[in-house]
């Protein structure tokens, strides 16, 4: 092998500029990632890291080049996770620190994403900005329709996004769809708002205007010295790899020729994924973003020749701009590129990544490769040794796996799109398990070339993705098909031909195995039609197509132009000014998350000699360990220890029950933590960790319900539900049926990964700083664990970046295993998952089977209900108890059911144990309930709204165990619902679209919730709180709820004005820490507010009721006067508040109880779109109407309930979990587990809050929030279930309809039954084994 200096002209420093200044790096690691250089060596920790696989963009960071032959500087997104160091020479980086700060000025970037209300927990926020900025910098008077593609690559879990773009449309150009007239609109009624047009936001002269003159100027260095930086050639070499990047062909040439192993790398999005997944390691990188003669991007008389080094975004622009001036004839290639580079990765990988790099990777499901291959391409390639060669992409091309016909020395110049021309048409096809930033699940392109003027098939190319190891074309079919005339006939010849052309086998891998061999057929048909509708006009050929089938050509875009309303009680006249309750405000810390300065606990500064601890995790689902070595990755320099069972001083079962810190002797699951390593830096660590032997002797494991059932493997608890007279119900009942339907698991996805900092202090006192939502539990475990007791032990807890459950228990698993490395090696350890970690281990929403009979009138009027519900609850009792009680609770959802039977089954498995998760247990037997709803409507062919509505309760109606359902509110939240959203009218505007369309289907759903609001553990429905004043008036509060992005803080200073009658500029709150306020509950079961606001207002009485004589002795004296007065009367300033929740309790002997302190209550409406030829949709509109008593703060609330919304849509729609059947997690990272995006909102999306409702049982009269809001997603499962409906009734089918949840897009697709899902029947259960299973 060569060695690495065939190239060096250059002195091997690493210049690049980060936000206006210049960085040296003399001794640069090239391949690190930027994230890493800008977080660790810069301390900009404004840049997050959600992924490392650049698909969240958390990390996102804009990129600024000087352009010397246009002499402008061009602006560019980035994901700084995927970006190596290396690649940032001449170039000026901004990170969101450089945009704006709290300190000196706030952009309008980081302002109108605070007043918009779009920052929660604010872990996304700066890499939004990022995008948000960066598009203004191009563009500062953007479009809707730039704004609507720019943040396909962003992701944020919690707010819904829908505020994000309202607050980012103040920026284009269509701002203000009413002409700006709307700041003229009457309101509705009295102290009720309308928020059309952003006026949540607040008036237009509100916001600082946006003045790309203020911009920072482009580094002069970079600019003046552009030759130096860019043409000079440059040699970056480490003890691990050497990176050149060339600046002419010939030397590039030189190094392939030198080292004919080097890797090529232009935009890195598909090597860093090599590197970080499959472990890939490479000595030698050469850089060929710098080649002029990889940059040719041209038409010329054999088509358009795009250079491989010319990145997919400049792609895009070149060719919408060439198409605007070529012959529509001519462009229908170059236009399926198009169509196809909207839906390809996101804007920051569209950013870098180039044509070159889609190609060489040769991946199965590329999303050119069909087109160049269906199109026949030309690729121009060179090597030193073979010299130039032109190769046509056929289907000879793909040789294998990741092989293709271009030799390992060849470098790919460029590739030559040829012109279509008038009897030739072109299409390209993509179905994605998310249409936004989502790897294909099955693609195509497809080409015809009629004889001159005729129908006849002269040539044809079909080419597939994802339905083999390599791209195919389908030659058999496209050959039998020439000669034919493209009519009616065709498609049936064609579809039996593809099927026989595209086997799969049943087991193939990446599953769905059905559904893909069916959307080739899709495909085709839609090209078919296309291509006949052209036919129709150009040939003036006689149009047999049905009318309805024209919906099969329309496509969903991404250019949505969004509306919304959000409508709420303004506070009453007359209130105090100082009295911010019921007040919009924004979330307290916003303008911190929005500039970057918001500090989680990863980006507190190391340390000199801090250690960082990578946990090594189980890889088998049930086995026992019958060796454990780490002397490998011990003998790493730089590996400090190995921490395991033995180095526990105190108890390694968590709590005394079922679950360890470290496996001893046996894994019970993959992902379990056997063992930790400790290492200087978090890189070694990981690495150290991956090289820990662990030699497993395996055992049998259960890994689904069913398997838990058939082997009764269940935990010893089984709770049971019951009232009335089940067998005499079911007697009275005109029919009764049965059913069964499951949900599957939830990943939580909480932006920021789980995370621990342990700082050993003398005395054996330990300071822990964790991302966790329950700190007094985290304290507890590690005393046990430490075998300290627990008042040495202080967890602090400034903010989470979302934790919707998941970090409730299962913090303790890094917390210990970092405070135990921590006490042993005597030195701050710190943990930080990587996001594949995070998924692996930490669990997810309990998976549950219904098990269903239900017995109805001929009114639909529910008479009993006998239900077995099954949870998979993984390898530990955590808290899935608690889980499946709530789930007995809830199972009538809204509806009276007069005589039931309800009973719960925990089924332990070798899976990662099942954790709390937004609405613990509820929503999924709530959406059993809805299922059944709509079984019996089904059956009684009348709408499912009417069969709800029947059993909806009545106020005062008797709830299951003996609540009464009080003050009628769901009927009121049902009534209003469908009023706004006018559904009768709907109704039948859906069922007319459906008449007139075959293809495309509408559906439309009403769904109602209820909610009750208390632990289920009774002790833990206590809370409490300090309130100290200081001598300057200035008030701290300190509570035991964690700030998580729900904007508890910022409701607990709204209610702490109230109490204290103070401005809130007065108040302020830390953190939560467990010296301050000591056995506090965990922030969950949405009751933080209620809570740790009752315990709020107890210590503020107390201080007033002290302050009293002071006040009254001296009336017209300000607050700080008092405060003076009473400091030196020596009246104690600081007060402590309790408050438990009185009246709770439930006994199972009798199915009695009070089991809530009072209940919530919404109703939602959402009208969706499928494709029924592909499993797409698109929600069109939601309308919904929540009860959230005397909102404390109406943004807040209405962030709730949009973010909860879309998490709701993501576990019953989007977000599939994947398992092997034996048990390996198959989805570890965005790339694979597809949440909601920017792309997935509803097209109009309304909230309105409940007027008039108030609540006694809480503080200030409100309601909880954070759960209750998320079961309306089911409105949007149920449309979808709908619009299937009408498909199949269509296709003449009646057998009834059964969509598990989540109803991704191949079940969507199956469902709607066709003649071309019938080519294609599921082999019988257990003839083979499939590549994920039903949990
Ligand atoms: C988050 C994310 C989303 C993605 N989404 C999609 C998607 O929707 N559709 C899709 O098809 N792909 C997708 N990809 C895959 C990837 O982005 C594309 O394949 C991209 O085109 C790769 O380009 P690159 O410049 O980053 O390649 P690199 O990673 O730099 O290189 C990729 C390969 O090409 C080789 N190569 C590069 N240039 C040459 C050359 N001139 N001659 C010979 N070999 C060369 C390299 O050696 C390497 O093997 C996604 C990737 C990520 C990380
Ligand atoms: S951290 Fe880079 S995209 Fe997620
Ligand atoms: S605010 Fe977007 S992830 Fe929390």
């Amino acid at each position: 092998m060569a060695t690495a200096s065939a190239c060096s002209t250059h002195n091997g420093e690493l210049i690049f500029f980060v936000n206006g200044a210049q960085v040296v790096e003399s001794k640069p690691d090239p391949l690190m990632p930027l994230v890493e250089f800008l977080r660790t060596k810069l301390h900009l920790t404004g840049t997050k890291v959600g992924c490392g696989e650049g698909g969240c963009g958390a990390c996102t960071v804009m990129i600024s080049r000087y352009n010397m032959n246009t002499d402008t500087v061009v602006h560019y997104s980035i994901n700084s996770c995927l970006a190596p160091l290396a690649a940032m020479h001449g170039l000026a980086v901004t990170t969101v620190e450089g945009v704006g700060s709290t300190k000196t000025k706030v952009h309008p970037v980081q302002e109108r994403i605070v007043k918009a209300h779009g920052t929660q927990c604010g872990f996304c926020t700066p890499g939004i900005v990022m995008s948000m900025y960066t598009l203004l910098r191009n563009e500062p008077l953007p479009s809707l329709e730039q704004l609507s593609t720019t943040f396909d690559g962003n992701l944020c879990r919690c707010t819904g996004y829908r505020p994000i773009l309202d607050g980012y449309k103040t920026f284009t150009k269509e701002y203000c769809e009413m002409g700006g007239k709307c700041r003229k609109i009457k309101r509705r009624k009295p102290s009720y708002r309308p928020s059309i047009c952003n006026q949540s936001i607040g008036d237009i002269e509100d916001l600082v205007p946006y003045d790309p003159a203020d911009e920072p100027k482009f580094p002069l260095d970079l600019k003046v010295n552009h030759e130096k930086y860019h043409k000079t050639s440059l040699t970056f070499r480490t003890d691990h790899v050497t990176w050149f990047r060339p600046t002419t062909l010939d030397e590039l040439l030189d190094l392939k020729s030198t080292f004919p192993q080097a890797r090529l790398v232009n935009g890195n999005t598909e090597i860093a994924i090599e590197m970080r997944f499959k472990k890939m390691k490479y000595d030698v990188m050469i850089a060929t973003t710098h080649i002029p003669d990889l940059k040719t991007l041209e038409r010329n008389k054999s088509g358009i020749t795009i250079g491989a080094s010319i990145t997919l975004s400049r792609l895009d622009t070149f060719l919408k701009q060439e198409c605007g001036q070529m012959a529509e004839e001519e462009t229908r290639v170059y236009s399926a590129v198009v169509d196809m580079l909207q839906w390809f990765g996101g804007k920051q990988v569209r950013n870098v990544a180039v044509v070159a790099g889609n190609i060489m990777t040769a991946s199965p499901i590329s999303d050119l490769n069909p087109i160049f291959l269906a199109s026949g391409s030309v690729l121009d390639v060179v090597s030193r040794e073979r010299g130039r060669r032109k190769i046509r992409m056929d289907n000879t091309f793909f040789k294998g796996y990741r092989r293709t016909e271009v030799k390992p020395d060849e470098i790919l110049l460029s590739v030559t799109l040829p012109a279509t021309h008038k009897n030739e048409y072109f299409s390209a096809f993509k179905q994605a398990n998310r249409r936004d930033d989502d790897i294909a699940v099955a693609n195509a392109a497809m080409k015809v070339v009629f004889h001159d003027d005729t129908n006849i098939i002269k040539d044809m190319a079909l080419a597939f993705g994802g339905m083999a190891p390599v791209t195919v074309m389908a030659t058999n079919t496209t050959e039998k098909l020439r000669g034919s005339t493209w009519d009616s006939d065709l498609v049936s010849t064609a579809c039996s031909l593809l099927a026989d052309d595209l086997p799969l086998t049943p087991d193939a891998p990446g599953g769905m195995v059905q559904f893909r061999k069916t959307l080739t057929l899709s495909f085709f048909f839609k090209f078919y039609l296309r291509v006949k509708s052209k036919l129709t006009i150009t040939l003036g050929v006689e149009d047999n197509t049905a009318p309805t089938d024209e919906s099969a050509t329309q496509q969903f875009v991404a250019n949505r132009k969004w509306k919304s309303s959000q409508v709420y009680e303004e506070v009453e006249v007359g209130q105090p000014i100082t009295d911010a309750v019921g007040r919009p405000l924004v979330h307290k810390t916003a303008y911190q998350q929005a500039t970057g300065e918001a500090c989680f606990v990863d980006d507190i500064t190391p340390v000199e000699g801090e250690l960082f601890l990578s946990l090594v995790l189980s890889s088998k689902t049930h086995a026992n360990i019958i060796n454990m070595d780490a002397s490998e990755a011990l003998s790493i320099a730089g590996v400090v220890d190995f921490i395991s069972v033995k180095d526990v001083p105190g108890q390694n079962v968590l709590h005394g029950i079922d679950e360890h810190i470290f496996a001893t002797d046996k894994v019970t699951c993959q992902g379990q933590v056997v063992g930790a390593i400790v290492a200087t830096s978090h890189t070694l660590a990981k690495k150290a960790a991956q090289i820990v032997r662990i030699d497993y002797e395996e055992l049998e494991s259960v890994v689904t319900i069913k398997d838990s059932i058939a082997k009764e493997s269940f935990y010893k608890f089984s709770p049971v539900l019951q009232h009335g007279d089940v067998e005499e119900g079911f007697r009275q009942s005109d029919h009764v049926i049965c059913g069964e339907v499951s949900t599957g698991a939830q990943e939580h996805f909480y932006m920021e990964t789980q995370t621990a900092l342990a700082v050993p202090r003398e005395e054996g006192e330990m300071e822990l700083f964790v991302s966790s939502q329950n700190p007094t539990e985290v304290q507890g475990v590690v005393a046990e664990a430490l075998n300290i007791q627990a008042n040495k032990i202080t967890v602090r807890v400034k903010r989470l970046g979302g934790g919707f459950g998941g970090k409730e228990t299962r913090p303790k698993l890094i917390a210990c295993p970092t405070a135990i490395a921590a006490a042993k090696l005597m030195k701050r350890v710190r943990c930080t998952l990587e996001r594949e970690e995070d998924m692996v281990s930490m669990g997810t929403r309990h998976p549950f089977l219904g098990k269903y009979k239900i017995g109805f009138t001929n009114q639909g009027k529910v008479m009993s209900l006998e239900l077995d519900l099954y949870s998979n609850c993984g390898n530990s009792l955590d808290v899935s108890p608690g889980v499946m009680e709530r789930a007995l609770w809830h199972a009538d959802n809204s509806y009276r059911v007069p005589n039931f039977v309800i009973r719960g089954y925990l089924c332990k498995t070798n899976r990662t144990s099942c954790t709390a998760f937004r609405g613990f247990g509820a929503p999924q037997a709530m959406f059993v309930a809805e299922t059944w709803i709509t079984d019996i409507a089904y059956f009684l062919n009348i709408v499912p709204e009417q069969v709800r509505q029947t059993n909806l309760y009545k106020n005062g109606d008797p709830m299951p165990f003996g609540m009464q359902c009080d003050k009628g509110n769901i009927q009121h939240c049902w009534e209003e619902c469908l009023d706004t959203a006018d559904l009768d009218t709907r109704r039948q505007q859906v069922k007319q679209f459906n008449r007139e369309n075959r293809w495309k289907k509408k559906g439309i759903s009403v769904t109602p919730v209820t909610y009750g609001i208390a632990f289920g553990l009774w002790e833990l429905n206590q809370s409490g709180a300090l309130v100290h004043i200081y001598r300057d008036g200035s008030v701290l509060i300190a509570h035991g709820g964690t700030e998580m992005g729900q904007g508890l803080h910022t409701k607990m200073i709204q209610v702490a004005s109230r109490a204290l009658k103070l401005p809130t500029t007065k108040i302020h709150i830390s953190e939560t820490n467990t010296t301050t306020v000591p056995n506090t509950s965990p922030s969950a079961a949405s009751s933080c507010s209620d809570l740790n606001g009752m315990a709020i207002v107890e210590a503020c009485e107390k201080l007033l009721s002290r302050l009293d004589p002071v006040i009254q002795a001296n009336p017209d004296k300000t607050w700080e006067e008092w405060i003076r007065a009473a400091y030196e009367a020596r009246i104690s300033l600081s007060a402590t508040g309790f408050y438990k929740v009185d009246n709770l309790h439930f006994d199972w002997k009798t199915s009695t109880g009070n089991p809530f302190s009072y209940l919530c209550f919404g109703a939602a409406c959402t009208e969706v779109q499928i494709d029924c030829l592909t499993g797409d949709h698109e929600i069109l509109q939601t309308d919904i109407v929540m009860d959230v008593g005397r909102s404390l703060n109406p943004a807040l609330d209405i962030g709730q309930i949009e973010g909860a919304f879309m998490q709701g849509y993501g576990m019953m729609v989007l977000e599939h979990y994947k398992v092997s059947p034996d048990g390996t997690l198959l989805t570890r990272g965005p790339g694979t587990y597809k949440l909601p995006s920017f792309g997935n909102i509803p097209t109009r999306f309304n909230v309105s809050l409940l007027k008039g409702s108030s609540n006694k049982r809480a503080v200030y009269s409100s309601k909880a929030i954070g759960e209750p809001p998320l079961f309306l997603a089911s409105s949007a499962f149920f449309a979808i279930v709908d619009a299937i409906k009408s498909a199949r009734e269509d296709a003449g089918c009646s057998a009834p309809l059964r969509l598990n949840s989540p109803a991704t897009a191949a079940d969507i697709r199956m469902a709607c039954t066709d003649r071309f899902t019938q080519q294609f029947p599921l082999p019988p259960e257990g003839s083979f084994k499939p590549w994920f299973t039903v949990l």
